[in-house]
């Protein structure tokens, strides 16, 4: 199996458009400990030759010309990505499907509710259904993406989109909303968890084992937005767990056995984005690698 990350940053990238917040302030000045990065999406393949993506971000066009093993390589038209997942509604892992509307075949695949969210938003049928077939992801139930390549979706604590949000919130459901994908190839186990609101015991225990982890890497600390100006919000009331602290997603997996373990979905006011931070050194001395654009994983 081949991994590559296209993006590693949470929505917004790093830096984002509109912050200048004391990380992203050293991204804006092109501190090369502060390395930019793109808005979060995996490309992942059994062969080498047929890549699925796992989330498609608004910076989709830029992640292809970045990456050469996803560039067309036959005449007059080709893509190698064959597949595309999606783990939730969130506009930056859906958006990018608009940068995917050249009548290109592809089939993407989704959980009911997520390909009920795009049924319903009339833009996305920019997608050709002549070209790009849907598929409905059931829980826990294996779905082949591409050959030589399965996953199996799971429910992991969360919330419906951003703009889905009603009156009612339930953060934390176990839903349809927001799911991990395991990944099963020839190379071993991977998991993907961008976003993830709690690690409960029963998700400790799927991914336990893992050859690999990528996991929500969103905030270091809960009231992170707040504190720098550039939000309202907890990463609770997002439905993303923090990396420290001790309900975070450092202590919560401390036990869990896995082979590689790699935040993404990082926000543009993580401490740990920069290099030189005691923050990236706690998360390292914790075994914890952090991902960036064009990280290549081969299992
Ligand atoms: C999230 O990860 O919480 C979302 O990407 C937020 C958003 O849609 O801006
Ligand atoms: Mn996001």
């Amino acid at each position: 199996m081949r991994i590559i990350v296209l993006g590693a940053a949470a929505g917004g990238g790093f830096p984002q458009w509109n912050s200048v917040c004391p990380v992203g302030e050293r991204a804006w000045r092109a501190d090369p400990a502060a390395r930019w990065r793109t808005q979060c999406s995996l490309a992942i393949s059994a062969d080498g030759e047929n890549w699925a993506l796992l989330n498609a971000s608004p910076d989709l066009r830029q992640q292809i010309l970045a990456t050469p093993a996803l560039h067309p390589k036959a005449r007059p038209r080709h893509s190698p990505i064959r597949a595309v997942v999606l783990t939730n509604g969130d506009v930056d892992h859906v958006a990018g499907l608009l940068s995917l509307r050249e009548s290109q075949p592809f089939a993407l695949f989704a959980t009911g509710a997520i390909l009920d969210v795009l049924a319903r938003n009339p833009i996305f049928d920019v997608l050709n259904p002549s070209y790009v077939t849907r598929h409905r992801l059931a829980l826990e139930q294996p779905a082949e993406i591409l050959p030589g390549l399965r996953v199996i979706p799971f429910a992991v604590p969360g919330k419906v989109a951003l703009y889905l949000e009603g009156e009612s919130l339930d953060v934390g459901a176990e839903t349809e909303d927001t799911i991990g994908l395991e990944l099963r190839g020839a190379g071993g186990r991977v998991c993907f968890v961008p976003g993830c609101a709690k690690v409960t015991a029963g998700l400790a225990e799927r991914l336990n084992g893992a050859d690999l982890l990528f996991f929500d890497g969103t905030l270091w600390t809960d009231d992170e937005m707040i504190r720098t100006g550039t939000g309202l919000k907890t990463g609770a009331r997002m439905g993303h767990i923090s990396v420290s602290g001790p309900e975070g997603s450092l202590a919560a997996l401390r036990q869990v056995s896995l082979g590689r373990r790699v935040f993404l979905h990082v926000n543009n006011t993580n401490p740990i984005l920069l290099e030189d931070s005691p923050e990236r050194a706690a998360v390292r001395a914790a075994g914890w690698e952090v991902a960036y654009d064009g990280m290549e994983i081969e299992l």
